[in-house]
C-alpha cells in the first residue's frame, strides 16, 4: 500500500477473525444486560404501585437469565476458539510473553513512555493477565448462576444438572456463599468494564495503532512515526 492511499499507514495486520469479534460483542452486550438486570435483582427497587399482578422482578429474573444462558454459550465457544480457532495461535503465543519477565518490564516502561511495546503474541502479558482474569469471571459468574438457576428450574436443563451443581455449591460452603460470589462477579464486571474500554482508547493514542477498529474491522494497523518522534 502506498503512502497516499494509506494516509501515513507503516504496518497492517489481520488480527481478529469474524467469529472472535462476534462473540465480543455478544458478551459486551449480555454482559451489560446481566449486570442491569443483575443490580436489579439484588435489590429489586421498582414496584408496580397498587398491583401486584406485574410481576415486575420476575421480568427482570428471566431477561437475567435469557442473558445468562447467552453468556454460557458464548464464552464457551470463545473457550473453544482460544484454543482451537483461526486466531488461537497468535492468542497462545502471547503466553510465552506471560511467563518472561523481560516482556513485562518491556510493556510496564512503555505504558511510562519509554521505548515501545514489543510482543511474541497476540497481547501483551498485562493485557492477557487483565483479559484471562475476565474470562475467570465469566466463568465463576456462569458456574454460580447455574448453582442459583437449578434451585428454581428443576426441569430441563436444570433438571439436569442438578447433582452436578450441588455439589458445586457445597465445594462453594453453601447457597449463601455461591450467591455473594455471583454477586461479587457483578463488581468485577463493573470495575473491569471501564478500564478496558479506558486502556482500548488511550493504547490507540499511545501506540498510535488501530485499537479502537480491531474489534470492528478485524484489522490493526500503525502509523508512520514523524522523524525525530521519540520511540
Ligand atoms: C456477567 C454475568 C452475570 C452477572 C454480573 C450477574 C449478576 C447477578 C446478580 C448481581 C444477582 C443478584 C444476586 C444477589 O441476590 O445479590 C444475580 C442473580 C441471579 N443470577 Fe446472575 N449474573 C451473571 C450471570 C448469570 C448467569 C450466566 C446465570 C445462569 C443462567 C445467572 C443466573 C442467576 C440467577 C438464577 C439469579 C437468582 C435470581 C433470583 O434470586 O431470583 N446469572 N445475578
Amino acid at each position: 500500500m502506498d503512502e497516499t492511499q494509506s494516509g501515513g499507514i507503516e504496518h497492517i495486520s489481520f488480527v481478529y477473525s469474524i467469529a472472535n469479534r462476534i462473540l465480543h460483542w455478544i458478551r459486551a452486550i449480555v454482559i451489560t444486560g446481566l449486570v442491569i438486570t443483575g443490580f436489579y435483582i439484588a435489590s429489586p427497587f421498582l414496584s408496580s404501585g397498587a398491583s401486584s399482578d406485574e410481576l415486575i422482578y420476575a421480568r427482570w429474573v428471566s431477561w437475567h437469565l435469557v442473558f445468562g444462558f447467552i453468556l454460557i454459550t458464548a464464552g464457551l465457544l470463545r473457550i473453544y476458539l482460544f484454543f482451537f480457532g483461526p486466531d488461537s495461535k497468535s492468542e497462545l503465543n502471547s503466553l510465552k510473553d506471560e511467563f518472561s519477565l523481560k516482556s513485562w518490564i518491556i510493556q510496564l516502561k512503555s505504558y511510562f513512555f519509554i521505548g515501545e511495546l514489543l510482543k511474541k503474541g497476540m497481547y501483551g502479558p498485562l493485557q492477557f493477565l487483565s483479559y484471562t482474569m475476565i474470562m475467570f469471571f465469566v466463568v465463576l459468574a456462569s458456574i454460580t448462576g447455574l448453582v442459583l438457576y437449578i434451585h428454581v428450574y428443576h426441569q430441563g436443563i436444570g433438571g439436569m444438572l442438578y447433582d452436578s451443581m450441588r455439589l458445586v455449591e457445597s465445594w462453594m460452603g453453601g447457597l449463601a456463599n455461591v450467591r455473594l460470589i455471583h454477586h461479587i462477579t457483578m463488581w468485577g464486571f463493573l470495575i473491569f468494564i471501564p478500564i478496558h474500554i479506558y486502556m482500548v482508547i488511550w493504547s490507540a493514542i499511545r501506540f498510535k495503532h488501530g485499537g479502537v477498529d480491531i474489534m470492528f474491522t478485524g484489522y490493526d494497523y500503525h502509523l508512520k512515526k514523524k522523524e525525530n518522534e521519540e520511540k
